[in-house]
């Protein structure tokens, strides 16, 4: 394998779904015994410093994981020549990623789907403005697109 791969999940508040990317790829990768950077930023600064909404950490736990301590981030340039892989959790944040990188970005990105057999091209929806369920339904999609990326840099594709 070449340079030690870095992947950086990107939603647009880094406080539901893409913190919930982040610990089911860091648990999938612990799994497949893949040595690899993880992290999670947000397209907007809102929220940025604070811990992921509630909802998301509850969820988290539910499957033992403690996301409690992660704390958002906005994407920056440098980003794009830091992380070799960055998966965008929409298509917005996909547009909004392509806007801001900057030439010479060595970064694969993706959408997050793309890595699930069958659904190349959709999005995870946005579970902010609804009620648990929909963060049970964000793990499931997350940990699938998981699988798939590790398994997918694990066998160098
Ligand atoms: P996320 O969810 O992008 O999955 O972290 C959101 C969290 C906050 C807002 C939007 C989406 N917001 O507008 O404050």
């Amino acid at each position: 394998m070449g340079r030690r791969p870095a992947v950086l999940f990107v939603c647009l508040g880094n406080i539901c779904r893409s913190p919930l990317a982040e610990a089911a790829f860091r648990a999938e990768a612990m799994r497949a015994g893949l040595e690899v950077e993880v992290d999670s930023a947000g397209t907007g600064a809102w929220h940025v410093d604070e811990a992921p909404d509630g909802r998301a950490i509850r969820e988290a736990a539910r499957h033992g994981i403690d996301i409690s301590g992660y704390r958002a981030r906005q994407v920056a340039a440098a980003d794009f020549g830091r992380f070799t892989h960055i998966v965008a959790l929409d298509r917005t944040n996909l547009a909004d990623l392509k806007k801001i990188a900057p030439k010479g970005a060595t970064a694969r990105l993706s959408l997050v789907l793309d890595h699930v057999a069958g659904r190349a091209g959709e999005g995870v929806a946005d579970p902010y403005y609804g009620g648990e369920a929909g963060f049970a339904r964000t793990w499931d999609e997350v940990s699938a697109a998981a699988a798939g990326l590790v398994a997918a840099i694990v066998t160098g594709r």
